[in-house]
């Protein structure tokens, strides 16, 4: 089962990302293989232009349909996800993310738009035909503090609602993974050819 992480936040070092990176760490722990995409490093006139034939967006787009699950990270840019991700967002297919479970994390600067993840981007992932988004996670500038002498410090109320988030995916993911195993039809053995 592999879990892609979307950063979409254009600025570097980012909050979100920082949250997201700690995310991959804890699923790191728990024996999940994860593999990052940053928003930001993709061609930024192909994404402007929406050129879906761009290589560099095809591989972008192969990453999110290799994936099981995803998590997306993002600012709160005026009120809503940022822009940047929505242009991501923007060129999936239709279905982009059909049989996918999805965890959204934001980082805004007050709690003023807590719910922007929920109003705003929920629907887009809805309509990309998302199995399930998990509950989002949301937390301000000041429950995500990072330094050069302590590196990050995550509120206490925002590390159990990501440990909570990061249980969730993996369970959903270990049932998804058991349901599938076992929705093999068993195989008569009169129906058995063999080579030999
Ligand atoms: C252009 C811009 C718009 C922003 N708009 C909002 C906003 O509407 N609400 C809010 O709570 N924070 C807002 N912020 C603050 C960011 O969401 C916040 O600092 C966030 O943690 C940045 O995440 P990043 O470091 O991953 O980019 C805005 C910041 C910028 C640069």
């Amino acid at each position: 089962m592999s879990i892609l992480l979307i950063a979409g936040s254009p600025s570097a070092p980012s909050r979100s990302s920082r949250l997201l990176q700690y995310a991959a760490e804890q699923l790191a722990l728990r024996g999940q293989r994860t593999t990052t995409l940053e928003v930001r490093t993709l061609p930024a006139q192909a994404l402007v232009h929406a050129e879906f034939g761009n290589a560099g967006l095809k591989a972008a787009q192969a990453l999110v349909a290799e994936a099981d699950a995803v998590i997306i990270g993002t600012p709160v840019y005026k009120a809503a996800y940022s822009g940047l991700l929505k242009s991501f967002l923007d060129i999936l297919p239709q279905d982009g993310l059909a049989g996918k479970l999805v965890l959204p994390l934001a980082t805004g600067g007050s709690q003023s738009h807590m719910l922007a993840l929920d109003y705003a981007l929920r629907p887009v992932l809805s309509s990309l035909s998302a199995r399930h988004v998990l509950p989002s996670i949301y937390a301000t500038d000041a429950q995500v503090i990072w330094s050069e002498e302590n590196g990050l410090s995550i509120d206490p109320a925002i590390l159990a609602r990501l440990t909570t988030g990061i249980d969730s995916l993996t369970a959903s993911l270990l049932a998804l993974q058991e349901a599938a195993v076992t929705e093999y039809e068993p195989v008569h053995f009169s129906q058995v050819r063999c080579s030999v």
